[in-house]
């Protein structure tokens, strides 16, 4: 979670220009921001200071222009979602050492910071946040306390190394030091990219889209790796402290791709963006393709791993191949992997499906499983990713940045390749192929201003519910999980997901006059039993609303879908996306950034 982006180049509006940086980041934390630049000492031997300014909230355009930033070719900024410490300015980072020698920037979290923390106070520090980076900050300055005035970059990078090898947990450190010209990066578990500019130009940050308009070359750093930042850069092992060679990457990323354009919400943009994105997922290398399904077909044992949306694509998974290869794959969820890695062993598989490729609990579960000797394999979307780099194989998504928190076009580019696999495990690639080709046309025809018209009065009827629910048979059961945290988290109307079947066994009693209830249909051999359950819910005055291929005398309110074979839950799941944007929007609540939401949740 949190965004982080630093400069340090030729140009002199750095701390403006990591500002520009960081509203493409506020998508990863929105609690608070901040900034640091280095000032230009305008006289001659006057003493070098770092300007930091803190505040709560998004950061917003007007704030941005009244800003008054000193000149300064160094900068960095943070934006924060809170794990120690409340929201306030305080907490914000940068955060400085007592003598605002030493200025950190962090995402992540530092388990030992308060043994950590209680040492260095008995040494004479003094702490003005709650927060764990604090720590970080005093500890460097510690470090350098025999070193007074200008330290050279041997002096300020060891005393960065030695304090990182005091720390544990995960992190991506920025580093800014008064008395040096010089920025150090370090990451243990939080991605960090380095971008390389023209001119001895470098940008670091949490992810590309932030500087991608100045530079599309980029260095990965790895667990364990910080690079030291002058006019040349140098990669070291933070425990070693030996030298690292790094390859430069060209992206081809466009930086309008990661841009709202004409859409109000990229929320918005990225549903609408499903007509093509389902064709991209599905492009794939057949080869690729054809290998993955082997390493499914020959494992001892398949785990498909993910969190929240991406755990209920794993979850649609095990249905997906039992369904269509007759295979019992198993699903997880990256938090509770610790109670399975017992199974792991050697020739075991680990799917790990991911939008970011850096949540840190479907991370850890891969680290876990790898340790046992399992083959990791991943989906993901960002490439580059730390998990598309640990993986021994790794499938794309291609569907293009995904900036609003919920996540809706890699959702549906998940399903489809995980859909396309179940094919291919069956050995019926090319009827997989044909059914989502299909399914991808129907979208387009589906996705036009009159279908979202008719799901918006639906919205404008039911946006002041306290509930609702949805229920789903088969591989509706997993969409009506993920239906239900699409409501959630834009609408912040209490929603929850059922199995149809099981409603009678508790969940009904929720059941009163009027309380919306969406039935998602298919129609296959779930749909009559779905039917009975949606009438048992009406007996009791619910509401129906059927998303399903045809109108059914049960419902109250029809959402029309096509009929696409087993590529239904893909179609069934993008008139609720829709609902639950419109529902955010009516009630005021910003789909992009939901409240307490990150879109990459790098802390366990
Ligand atoms: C909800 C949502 C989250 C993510 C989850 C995993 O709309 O987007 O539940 O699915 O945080 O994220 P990734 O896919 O990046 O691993």
């Amino acid at each position: 979670m949190c965004g982080i982006i630093a400069y340090r180049g030729k140009r002199t509006n750095a701390g403006e220009l990591v500002l520009l940086g960081l509203k493409k980041l506020e998508y990863r934390g929105y609690d608070s921001w901040g900034v640091a630049v280095k000032e230009e000492s305008r006289v001659k031997n006057q003493e070098s200071r770092i300007f930091v300014c803190k505040k709560t909230g998004k950061i917003g355009e007007l704030e941005l222009k009244k800003l008054k930033l000193p000149a300064g070719q160094l900068a960095m900024a943070h934006s924060r979602w809170a794990t120690h410490g409340g929201v306030t300015q305080r907490n914000a980072h940068p955060h400085a050492s007592c003598q605002n020698r030493v200025v950190v920037i962090h995402n992540g979290i530092i388990e030992n910071y308060l043994p950590l923390k209680k040492k260095l106070m008995k040494k004479g520090h003094t702490f003005i946040s709650e927060t764990d980076t604090e720590v970080a900050a005093h500890l460097v300055e510690e470090n350098l306390k025999k070193y007074k005035g200008k330290v050279s970059r041997e002096v300020f990078q060891t005393a960065v190394r030695k304090a990182l090898n005091e720390l544990k947990g995960r992190y991506a450190f920025l580093f800014m030091c008064k008395d040096s010209d010089v920025l150090i990066a370090a990451r243990r578990g939080s991605p960090l990219i380095v971008g390389i500019g023209e001119d001895s130009e470098y940008f670091v940050a949490s992810d590309i889209p932030a500087f991608l308009e100045y530079t599309n070359r980029v260095m990965y750093l790895d667990d364990e790796e910080m690079i030291t930042i002058g006019d040349q850069h140098g990669f070291m092992n933070i425990q070693t402290g030996k030298p690292i060679e790094k390859r430069v990457i060209t992206i081809h990323l466009k930086a309008e791709e990661a841009e709202k354009g004409k859409f109000e919400h990229f929320m918005l943009k990225e549903i609408m963006e499903q007509k093509e994105t389902i064709h991209r997922a599905i492009n794939q290398d057949e080869k690729l393709l054809k290998k993955v399904a082997k390493a499914i077909t020959q494992a001892f044992g398949t785990y498909f791993v993910g969190c929240g949306t991406a755990g209920k694509v794993c979850m649609a998974a095990e249905y997906f191949f039992s369904n269509i290869a007759k295979m019992h794959v198993n699903s997880v969820f990256g938090s509770e992997f610790s109670s399975f890695q017992h199974f792991i062993k050697k020739g075991s598989l680990m799917i790990a499906i991911s939008q970011s490729g850096e949540t840190a609990d479907t991370l850890e579960a891969l680290e876990a499983g790898q340790k046992k000797g399992a083959r990791l394999l991943t989906i993901v979307n960002v490439e580059g990713s730390s998990m598309d780099r640990m993986a021994d194989l790794s499938v794309h998504l291609n569907a293009g940045p995904e900036k609003a928190v919920a996540s809706t076009k890699a959702t549906t580019a998940q399903l489809a390749l995980t859909l396309l696999l179940a094919y291919c495990a069956a050995g019926k690639l090319n009827e997989g192929r044909k059914v989502l080709v299909e399914a991808a046309s129907q979208i387009n025809d589906m996705l036009n201003p009159r279908y979202e018209e008719h799901i918006l009065k639906l919205a404008q009827q039911i946006k002041n519910v306290e509930s609702m629910y949805v229920i789903g048979r088969g591989v509706n059961y997993p969409m009506a999980l993920e239906a239900a945290i699409k409501l959630q988290e834009v609408s912040y109307i209490h929603a929850e997901g059922f199995a149809g079947g099981e409603l009678k066994h508790g969940p009904i009693a929720l059941i009163s006059k009027g309380t919306p209830c969406i039935v998602l249909v298919s129609n296959d051999d779930t749909r009559e039993d779905v039917l009975s359950n949606a009438m048992e819910i009406k007996a009791r005055g619910g509401f129906i609303i059927g998303v399903a291929p045809k109108r059914e005398e049960v419902f109250d309110y029809w959402i029309r879908v096509p009929d696409v074979g087993s590529a239904s839950p893909i179609v069934n799941i993008i008139p609720v996306q829709i609902l639950a944007y419109q529902l955010a929007v009516l009630r005021k609540n910003d789909p992009d950034m939901p409240r307490n939401l990150a879109k990459s949740v790098t802390v366990k």
